[in-house]
């Protein structure tokens, strides 16, 4: 059997790692790529799911934290900083504490996930909640690390990308060849950047035959880059992409373009729908913000836009586990109530409809 050594000495040749002595690694990335045969029933494509919620944190994020902490330790740093909705708060603190550094997170005042929060606290972030949302938190943790000795560990840090454009390669191999479709959550568009990079190098290196067509999906209240311009006050449910301003809007405008790609709207019904769906019908249970991948292939399938017995891969970002309060909300705003019986077989039997 392979043991997988973590997504830096994997790819050792391909993100060149200097010196292995300073590789923090909690051992991300080589998450499933898995069939999704409820999805491509419904939509007639041939569907798959990247499962990012296997990573040792719960997302996608430590596949880039593991380079920007390796990066950073090689440089003698002994704080980071990030600005974070959740999943980024968690992985850094995570990796700098592997480390044996610290993490300094701002987080928008109780819009992160309590699961997230969690882990911060637990991995000894010096968490702090900030009286703004994530574009205000973003500002000052770039302020802080241009005038303070702190190094900043968002994706705006390109470590971060070449960190997370290995999940294109996994998806490449695990396929035999790039998908037609790559569906994935949009919030700083980091990650949207990163596949298309990863895609791009695989054509590039021969081992693919072609780029897939890069579609990023924003929610409908915090969609800036589907409506062109900044949003003041973004609002959704999923709280991991409640972003009006991306980091990496310029980038993935360019990556669109070279992809053929697309940037949609989903509003916060569909998401939670799409969620059930995936959960209930693939056995898949991911955040909300992940889920929003899922409905926007179901849209877009719709819309006739997905044809036949195309290959699509749906990035799922981030773990059920963080947030998983939305799992027990009903369409109609109640809340779901286990069945309770007495310690009898029978009663278990009757309710369960057993004969
Ligand atoms: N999905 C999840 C679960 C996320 O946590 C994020 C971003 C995204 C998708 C969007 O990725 O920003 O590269 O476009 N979360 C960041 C954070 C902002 O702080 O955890 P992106």
């Amino acid at each position: 059997a392979h043991l997988w050594r973590g997504v830096l000495r994997e790819y050792a040749d391909r993100l060149g790692v200097t010196d292995a002595s300073t590789v923090v690694t909690l051992g991300e990335g080589g998450t499933p790529l898995i069939p999704a045969p409820a999805l491509s029933r419904r939509t007639g494509a041939d569907v798959w799911v990247k499962f990012e919620g296997m990573n040792p944190t719960g997302s996608f994020k430590d596949r880039g934290m593991t380079v920007a902490l390796s990066r950073a330790v090689e440089h003698g740093a002994k704080a980071v900083i990030c600005a974070s909705t959740g999943n980024t708060s968690a992985s850094a603190a995570a990796y700098a504490a592997h480390a044996g550094i610290t993490a300094a997170v701002l987080v928008p005042e109780g819009k992160i996930a309590m699961g997230k929060l969690s882990q911060a606290v637990a991995h000894n972030g010096r968490l702090i909640q900030i009286r703004g949302n994530f574009d205000d938190c973003l500002e000052i943790a770039r302020e802080l690390a241009d005038h303070y000795p702190v190094h900043l560990v968002n994706s705006v840090n390109p470590d971060r990308i070449e960190g997370q454009k290995t999940a294109a390669y996994e998806v490449v191999e695990q396929l035999g060849d790039a998908p037609d479709f790559h569906f994935i959550p949009v919030g700083n568009a980091g990650n949207y950047t990163a596949y298309s990079r990863g895609y791009r190098e695989e054509a590039a290196r021969g081992v693919a035959t072609k780029v897939p067509r890069m579609f990023g999906l924003q929610a409908a209240g915090s969609a800036p880059l589907v409506r062109g311009e900044v949003v003041k006050n973004p609002e959704t449910i999923a709280s991991a992409i409640r972003i009006g301003n991306p980091a990496s809007w310029e980038l993935a405008l360019e990556a669109r373009e070279a992809t053929d790609g697309w940037f949609g709207a989903i509003d916060d019904e569909g998401i939670l729908e799409a969620q059930k769906i995936l959960a209930g019908e693939v056995g898949v249970f991911v955040e909300p913000a992940s889920a929003i991948s899922v409905a926007g292939l179901l849209s877009r399938a719709e819309a006739g836009v997905v044809p036949s017995g195309a290959k699509v891969v749906l990035t799922v970002t981030g773990h059920g586990l963080k947030d998983p309060q939305w799992a027990l909300r009903k369409a109609d705003g109640t809340t779901v109530e286990p069945t309770v019986v007495d310690a009898a077989t029978s009663e278990v039997a009757s309710v369960l409809d057993l004969q």
